[in-house]
C-alpha cells in the first residue's frame, strides 16, 4: 500500500496533507509513504522532517504519485485548466483520493475523476456525528480560522482590545461582535474575550445561545428564529420576514460595536448577506469587519476576495483561505483528518485497503465510487441540470 502526499500549488495554499508525526502513524498501519519534495515547505516542515519520520522524499510530483493507491490532498488536484503541473492524470487509476475537495461548489472536477475510475472522499462530507470528530477538516480548520481573524482584527484596528488604566488615561474595551456563532465565531468569541474585548454575537441557531452565553459574550436576539437548524446541526435560509428583523438587528449593533468578525455560511450556497454598505457608512469609523465567509462570496456587501479595503473609514478584511494562514497548526490537525479517516480502511492483518460500505462515515464522505458519482447531494445537483 501505498500513500502518496504531492506539494500543493493552487494559489494561497500552503498548508500540506501529512505532518511527520502522521506519517509515522501512517507507516505503522503499513503503509509505504511518499511526500513530494518540498511538501511542508509552507507549513515549516523541512523534507528531513518527514524523512527522519519514515517518509520517502520523491523528486516531483511524477514520482511522488507513481504507483500510490491512496492520494492524501488539501485541495483538488491541479488539472490542466488548472496549468501548470497536470497532477490528475499523475494519479494511478483506480486509485482513492482523499481531500478538500470543495464538491458542491467545484462540480466539473468529477468528469476527470470518473475517467480514472477514482474514488474520491471529500473531508466536508464527513457527516457531523459524535464518532466523526476527530475526522472533522471543516471543524479543525474553522477553529483556526475563527482565533485567526481575531488576530487580523487586531492588526488593522488602531485602538487595543482589552481595557488599559493607565498613568496617561484609561483605554475603553474594544467591543468586538461576531455574526456566526459556529466553531469559527465560538473560537473568535474566546479569542477576543482572552485579548480583553467585550464581546455579543449573533447566530440564526438560537441554540447556540449558551454556548455564546457560556463563553461569557452576551447573545443578540432576533424574534422568530425558531426552526432555523437542519438535522444535521447547519443553518438553513431563513424567510424574508426574519431577514428584516435580522437586518435591523445586526444594523444596531454594528453602530455600537468597533469590530465584527462575520462566520454566517450555507453548506453550498452563497454566504448570507448580513452586512450592507449602508452599515458600513453607519460604523464608526476606525472599525473592522473581518469577512470569513469571503469564500461563499462573503457576509458583507464590500467585501473583496482576499483584499483589505476601506470603505467610509471602515476596514475590511476579506483574506481567503484563512486556516492556511496558520499553515503549521493547520496542516497537524488536518493530517490527523486524514489520518483518522484514513484508518478505519485498512486492514492492518493484510496490509490492503478493505472499505466497509455500510460504514455511515465511509459512505457519507464518498462522492464517487469507482468513477461514479454515488453521493446523493451530488447525484441530485447532476440530476437537475
Ligand atoms: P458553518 O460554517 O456552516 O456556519 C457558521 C455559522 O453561521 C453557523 O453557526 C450558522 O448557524 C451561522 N449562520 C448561517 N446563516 C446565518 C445568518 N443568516 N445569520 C447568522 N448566522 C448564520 O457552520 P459550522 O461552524 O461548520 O457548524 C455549525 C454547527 O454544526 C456547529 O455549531 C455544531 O452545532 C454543528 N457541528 C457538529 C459537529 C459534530 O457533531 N461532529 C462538528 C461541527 C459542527
Amino acid at each position: 500500500m501505498k500513500v502518496a502526499i504531492v506539494r500543493e500549488r493552487r494559489a494561497g495554499e500552503t498548508r500540506v496533507a501529512a505532518s511527520p508525526d502522521v506519517v509515522k502513524k501512517l507507516a505503522g498501519l503499513g503503509f509505504e509513504v511518499a511526500i513530494e519534495a518540498g511538501a511542508g515547505e509552507g507549513a515549516g516542515v523541512p523534507d528531513q522532517a518527514f524523512a527522519d519520520a519514515g517518509a520517502q522524499i520523491a523528486a516531483d510530483a511524477a514520482q511522488t504519485l507513481n504507483g500510490a493507491n491512496v492520494v492524501l490532498k488539501v485541495q483538488r488536484p491541479m488539472t490542466p485548466a488548472d496549468g501548470g503541473v497536470d497532477e490528475l492524470s499523475m494519479i494511478p487509476s483506480s486509485a482513492i483520493l482523499i481531500g478538500l475537495l470543495n464538491p458542491l461548489v467545484e462540480t466539473g472536477q468529477f468528469a476527470g475523476y470518473g475517467e480514472r475510475h477514482l474514488t474520491v472522499f471529500a473531508m466536508e462530507l464527513v457527516p457531523r456525528i459524535s464518532r466523526a470528530q476527530s475526522m472533522d477538516a471543516l471543524s479543525s480548520q474553522a477553529n483556526l480560522a475563527g482565533y485567526k481573524a481575531v488576530l487580523d482584527a487586531g492588526i488593522y484596528y488602531k485602538r487595543v482590545m482589552p481595557m488599559m488604566m493607565t498613568a496617561a488615561g484609561t483605554v475603553a474595551p474594544a467591543k468586538v461582535l461576531i455574526l456566526g456563532a459556529g466553531v469559527a465565531g465560538l473560537q473568535a468569541i474566546a479569542t477576543a474575550r482572552r485579548l480583553g474585548g467585550v464581546v455579543s454575537a449573533f447566530d440564526v441557531r438560537p441554540a447556540v445561545k449558551e454556548q455564546v452565553e457560556s463563553l461569557g459574550a452576551s447573545f443578540v436576539e432576533v424574534e422568530g428564529a425558531g426552526d432555523a437548524e437542519t438535522s444535521g446541526g447547519y443553518a438553513k435560509e431563513m424567510g424574508e420576514d426574519y431577514k428584516r428583523r435580522q437586518a435591523e438587528a445586526i444594523h444596531e449593533a454594528l453602530k455600537k460595536n468597533d469590530i465584527c468578525i462575520t462566520t454566517a455560511q450555507i453548506p453550498g450556497k452563497p454566504s448570507p448577506k448580513l452586512i450592507t454598505a449602508q452599515m458600513v457608512a453607519d460604523m464608526r469609523p476606525g472599525s473592522v469587519i473581518v469577512d470569513l465567509a469571503v469564500e461563499g462570496g462573503g457576509n458583507c456587501e464590500l467585501t473583496e476576495y482576499d483584499q483589505v479595503v476601506q470603505a467610509d473609514g471602515v476596514t475590511i478584511v476579506g483574506f481567503a483561505n484563512v486556516a492556511a494562514r496558520l499553515a503549521a497548526d493547520a496542516s497537524a490537525l488536518y493530517a490527523r483528518n486524514l489520518l483518522n479517516f484514513l484508518s478505519p480502511m485498512v486492514d492492518t492483518e493484510q496490509g490492503a485497503i478493505a472499505i466497509d460500505w455500510e460504514d455511515e462515515v465511509i459512505a457519507g464522505a464518498c462522492a464517487m465510487r469507482d468513477g461514479e458519482l454515488v453521493h446523493p447531494s451530488l447525484t441530485a445537483a447532476q440530476g437537475g441540470e
